[in-house]
């Protein structure tokens, strides 16, 4: 076996601190160089071109015609000349060789039927599109591959980058109009992935709804096409843009094969998973080609969103670890530095509106005692905010709630030892506010046509120049006069009538493409300005995450449901594709969401489980002393296990999907902590909870059990991981929503 795939597997095998984990890492890199087999090599040969990540390889070569064609991704394959080159298939009745070719990244030109990655109208009107490669260029875990219409000069740059430790790799294209004339791009998609051909795949994917994001969802994958996407200028709690495939439903949490993606777009996007009728299954993802037509006039280029994509033989459970590994270690910014994400007080769900600064500091006085470090005020500081019918875009503090503004506020949370927090929301304007009274024309709209509100609000058009400097200076100018640490990016509502009256008729569509990227370059100012401030996505929730998003985030305001029954499951389908780190789980008052009310050591517990950014979220003015005595010890517990939840290895246990338990456990990264958690839903004739089995340990190794409650049956204070693996533990889980916790300490 190579040098640098022992020293992986000794990596995996004993956990390591994050310092070795670089210094290991190094060493694989330069092991890897050494054994003279970089990541993305090009075989002149076969013309083939192989990335490499430690346990996949995915492969693509220049067939007969010219044209790039994928020949494989799957577990890494180690013997380069058992590749040869790419050829079309025979050609069969009603196909073309070409169209049933797996292409690389296919145009809509010739005789193919299949989802094109690229679709074009050119200027003349001709609307056929066939690209040959020209050129390539490899630099380290990156390649450039370059193609050009048969015909015209329009090239596409297609982008790869190697994760050669998450075993993923990027994709993105850059498309140039290199021809005399405008040319209008009907649909750009960032590239395809082809899966082994076969009948019987299952795709999983995650849909949902404000208050319900991401609900892990499963079918099997037919001939025809499956489209999830997003037409509403977010990435949308409707639809997460990731998805996994399995075949035949062989995969479970556990082990086997998962080919899995997302795509970093907070815009309209689409992928359409699609099954041939040669039982082809192929994965097409980009920006949504509904009402797109992005028109290139002669020298311009148009850039596709980052499409990820990974494969795993250790189920869906490891396919997670790798893009959460991914998301903490290459996506999540790094200015300012990572930290363990604070407990966070909000009082949203109590005070709504009516905040003010004599409430806001009775709870942070509470807040203060209870070990909260980081208090944040939500809606209702500006303007006339005094419900949701106005002052959105009036970003001055509400003289009748804040008399002296923000700042004797914010001075007495610092002097309580917290951070202070802010939340706003940019892109949002009340028809009864000041900004839209001196500036109607800066919504999105089509003149002389109804304006839809949603949440009586419209949407400002961040695609024009000026709304966006408007926007830098405004945030610029808050964030200058106030000491805010983390500012909650909200937005609540969706894009209706999606008109830019002022843009040239041709380019008025651009407004799907450039609003976002003038969101992003928003953001990146003010970050860059302020880089000691950090950021939490919230868009009515859990509405705007994905990997592009994340990119400027430290944190997602996980769901506007604080229920935290529901929140298990929530939580659950976040974690498919997102670190727990990121996801905010909080505490709320009985009754929650449902109209439920569940004990309070379960809202804990669920908040902590899931809980990077663990906070609370209740009247802690009216909560009786026992509750303030059990939230207090709760948070110095969580506090004591936080690094674990942030930076560990996360595994799902038991879903509530599957029976009446759900149980998570963290195993930290240096090995030497795992935390377990286990709920019950609702116990039935009497029936003892299922055995939870551990996984993550040290077979050998010791591990003292700390239980945070009497729930486990156990009595032996020592257990070897063998046995916490294969005997498992059982708990005295009874009634409904009953709960239990246990760290377990490495004995050294
Ligand atoms: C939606 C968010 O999800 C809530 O947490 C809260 O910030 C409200 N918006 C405020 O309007």
């Amino acid at each position: 076996m190579q040098r640098w795939r022992v020293i992986h597997l000794t990596l995996r095998r004993n956990r390591l601190t994050a310092f070795q984990i670089i210094a290991v890492s190094l060493l694989v890199a330069a092991a890897r160089a050494a054994s003279g087999e970089p990541p993305v090599r090009y075989l002149s040969e076969p013309k083939i071109f192989i990335l490499e990540t430690d346990h996949t390889s995915y492969v693509f070569g220049i067939n007969e015609q010219n044209a790039l064609q994928n020949l494989y991704w799957g577990k890494k394959i180690t013997r380069d000349q058992d590749f040869v080159s790419a050829h079309t298939p025979e050609a069969y009745p009603f196909e073309s060789p070409e169209g049933m070719a797996n292409e690389e990244y296919p145009g809509w030109g010739g005789m193919r039927y299949t989802e094109p990655c690229l679709k074009v109208t050119l200027a003349e009107g001709v609307r056929d599109l066939v690209l040959k490669y020209v050129s390539h260029q490899i630099k380290g875990d990156t390649l450039e591959v370059r193609t050009r219409d048969i015909n015209h000069d329009l090239f596409v740059t297609l982008s790869y980058r190697v994760y050669p430790r998450h075993d993923i790799i990027r994709k993105s294209t850059l498309i140039e109009n290199q021809t005399k004339q405008s040319l209008v791009v009907e649909s750009a998609q960032s590239g395809v992935w082809y899966i082994p051909p076969g009948v019987g795949y299952r795709l999983t994917y995650l849909p949902g709804r404000w208050a319900a994001e991401n609900q892990v969802t499963q079918e099997v994958v037919n001939q025809g096409k499956k489209v999830l996407e997003s037409r509403r200028m977010v990435t949308s709690h409707q639809m997460n843009p990731y998805f996994a495939l399995d075949y035949k439903g062989e995969a479970n949490e556990e082990s086997g094969r998962v080919w899995f993606g997302t795509l970093g777009w907070s815009g309209n996007w689409k992928i359409v998973v699609e099954q041939t009728p040669n039982q082809q299954v192929r994965v097409v993802g980009g920006y949504n080609d509904f009402d797109f037509g992005y028109q290139l006039r002669p020298g311009q280029s148009l850039s596709t969103p980052e499409f990820y994509g990974g494969y795993s033989e250790g189920g869906f459970g490891e396919a997670s670890r790798l893009l959460h590994h991914l998301e903490l270690e290459d996506i999540l910014p790094h200015q300012p530095p990572p930290r363990l994400r604070p407990v966070v007080f909000n009082s949203w769900c109590t005070t709504e509106f009516a905040v003010s600064e004599e409430n806001q500091r009775q709870f942070a006085a509470i807040a203060a005692k209870l070990g909260v470090e980081h208090f944040m005020i939500d809606d209702g500081w500006f303007g006339e905010r005094k419900t949701d019918r106005a002052g959105l875009g009036d970003w001055y503090p509400d003289p009748d709630k804040f008399p002296h503004g923000l700042k004797p506020l914010i001075d007495y949370v610092h002097s309580l030892g917290m951070e202070f927090g802010l939340w706003w929301e940019p892109e949002m304007v009340n028809p009864d506010s000041q900004l839209y009274r001196q500036h109607p024309d800066w919504v999105i709209n089509f003149p002389g046509r109804p304006r839809s509100e949603g949440r009586n609000q419209l949407m400002l058009n961040l695609a024009r120049q000026d709304v966006k400097e408007w926007a830098i200076n405004v945030f610029d100018k808050i964030l200058q006069d106030n000491d805010i640490k983390i500012v909650k990016w909200d937005m609540n509502r969706h894009i209706s009538e999606p008109g830019w009256p002022e843009a040239p008729v041709a380019e008025q569509k651009q407004i799907w493409v450039k609003y976002v990227a003038n969101l992003y370059a928003l953001i990146d100012r003010l970050r860059a300005k302020h880089p000691n401030v950090e950021f939490e996505t919230s868009e009515g929730g859990g509405g705007r995450v994905d990997l592009e998003f994340m990119k400027r985030m430290e944190q997602i305001n996980t769901s506007d449901n604080g229920d935290a029954f529901d929140g298990l499951g929530i939580w659950e389908g976040y974690t498919f594709v997102h670190a727990p780190k990121l996801i905010d789980g909080g505490v709320g008052d009985n009754p929650g969401t449902n109209d439920r009310s569940t004990p309070l050591k379960f809202r804990f517990l669920t908040g902590i489980a899931m809980g990077g950014a663990f906070g609370l979220c209740c009247d802690i003015r009216k909560w009786p002393q026992a509750d303030l005595d059990m939230a207090k010890t709760m948070i110095a517990y969580y506090k004591r296990i936080r690094q674990t939840l942030q930076n560990g290895d996360l595994y799902r246990l038991a879903s509530l999907r599957e029976g009446n338990l759900a149980a998570q456990e963290y195993v930290a990264a240096d090995g030497k902590q795992a935390v377990l958690f286990a709920f019950l839903h609702s116990q039935q004739f009497s029936q003892p909870a299922p055995t939870i089995f551990l996984r993550g340990l040290e077979p050998d190794a010791l591990y003292r059990l700390q239980p945070v409650d009497n729930k486990l049956v156990e009595k032996q204070q020592i257990l070897s991981g063998s046995y916490l693996m294969n005997h498992g533990l059982d708990f005295n889980l009874v009634g409904d929503f009953d709960s239990a916790a246990l760290v377990l300490e490495r004995v050294e």
